[in-house]
């Protein structure tokens, strides 16, 4: 007996997902117990020299009408045709696994009972963290705890990004030129500079650990493209690095805590030693206690081994729904941000910003003020103690009358 698959996306995923698939697949036929074959390819472009040309298709209906596809991989992308395609294959009884984080995070508590109510399997480990096992430890090995917190670096190319910064001092135009290169950024690279993409992948892992679909636009995003060199500098002097974090937790009035900014990390913290295009993602759980998974969090090899796990594991799974599922509630369950504790980097400029030290204290209670090589008399940088971020934004707003705040950072 022999199982049919195909592909839907022939970008840096989808090839990598085909050429992963081959390279192994022996292997992996064994483990199933049956001959397995990639059926179609599906791209709207050419690809005459590529040796799966005799699979390559244009029309999605090929792989929709043919009762022998099994399991589809979408790795198309974006939350329009990629759903439309995912809504049809799943109410056929086709499993479709994925790496598509839009669509995820936007519509999986709506996907995932399409296929339980079909009998299938829609699978997205690969839609978080890369190559890095997240989803499945989430809903299987952790599942007798109670989630506390996930916080994780969640961006490769971004975390790409500063640490050529940090290290290298690479401009930041070089630096994304590299990352997308190297296969890691987003067609537009908006999406992973400013956070969104991080904030699509902490908003699966909070949805999964809270079984509430936690919508990307509710929460709040801020991502890295306002980051300074003097922010960086002031960081490190003072004992920080600084990261794009995510993360989501359980409060202590019940409500769900979520968002994804820039952070300064202490470099006796474990995230400050997670470079280049590694992710991290601790999971705090009331039995575990901190479990910490790591790894290529995007490229093409990485990306793919996470698909071709959920391939095998839907190939597997045959007839039988895997219950993972969360459900569309709201957004009532949500922190808001206002109501956030942080303490926060603040760096102002203005002509009297040295003197306004103790007028900053007397709004602010006790700041910690921080230094840099050669820094003006224009320029201060402090530390503030946890309070609201309502708070904070209302003393800031004050402050911006005498000074111009140039940056607000997050502590972790
Ligand atoms: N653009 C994403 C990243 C790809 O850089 O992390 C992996 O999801």
């Amino acid at each position: 007996m022999s199982s049919k698959i195909a592909v839907i996306g022939y970008g840096v995923v989808g090839s990598g997902t085909v050429e992963l698939f081959e390279k192994n697949k022996a292997q992996i036929e064994s483990n199933i117990g049956r001959q397995v074959d990639i059926k179609y390819i599906l791209d709207l472009k050419d690809f005459p020299d590529s040796p799966y040309a005799d699979r390559m298709i244009k029309d999605f209906n090929i792989i929709l009408n043919d009762p022998e596809v099994e399991v589809v991989a979408e790795v198309v992308g974006g939350a329009t045709f990629a759903y439309n395609y995912t809504k049809a294959l799943l109410e056929s009884g086709k499993s479709v696994v994925t790496s598509n984080k839009e669509l995820v995070a936007r519509k999986g508590a709506e996907l995932l009972k399409i296929a339980k109510d079909n009998g299938c399997n829609y699978l997205f480990e690969a839609s978080v963290g890369g190559g890095i096992p997240i989803i499945r430890p989430i809903y299987k090995c952790l599942a007798g705890n109670k989630i506390e917190e996930i916080a994780g670096i969640l961006n490769g190319t971004t975390n790409f990004i500063l640490t050529k910064m940090i290290r290298e001092q690479m401009s930041f135009e070089d630096a994304l030129r590299q990352a997308q290169e190297n296969g890691y950024a987003e067609a537009d690279p908006t999406a992973d500079v400013e956070g969104i993409d991080a904030c699509r992948k902490i908003c699966i892992l909070g949805s999964l650990a809270y079984g509430k679909q936690i919508d990307p636009d509710k929460i709040h995003c801020s991502g890295i493209s306002k980051i300074a060199m003097e922010d960086v500098e002031y960081a490190d002097v003072a004992g920080y690095v600084i990261k794009l974090v995510g993360v989501v937790k359980d409060t202590e009035n019940g409500k769900i805590s979520a968002m994804v900014s820039p952070r300064l990390v202490e470099k006796k913290h474990m995230f400050s030693h997670v470079d280049d295009v590694y992710n991290a993602i601790c999971v705090k759980g009331n039995g575990v206690g901190d479990a910490v998974f790591y790894g290529r969090g995007a490229g093409k090899l990485p990306t793919a081994s996470a698909v071709v796990g959920d391939i095998i594991d839907a190939l597997k799974h045959k007839g039988t729904h895997i219950g993972v599922h969360w459900d569309e509630c709201g957004d009532d369950f949500l922190l808001p941000r206002a109501d956030e504790e942080s303490s926060v980097y603040v760096r102002v400029k203005g002509e009297n910003a040295e003197s306004m030290k103790s007028a900053f204290s007397s709004m602010f209670g006790k700041l910690i003020f921080l230094e840099r090589a050669g820094r003006p008399d224009t320029e201060l940088a402090f530390i503030t103690p946890k309070m609201k971020e309502s708070e904070i934004d209302a003393n800031l707003t004050i402050l911006s009358h005498s000074v111009t705040v140039e940056s607000k950072i997050r502590l972790l």
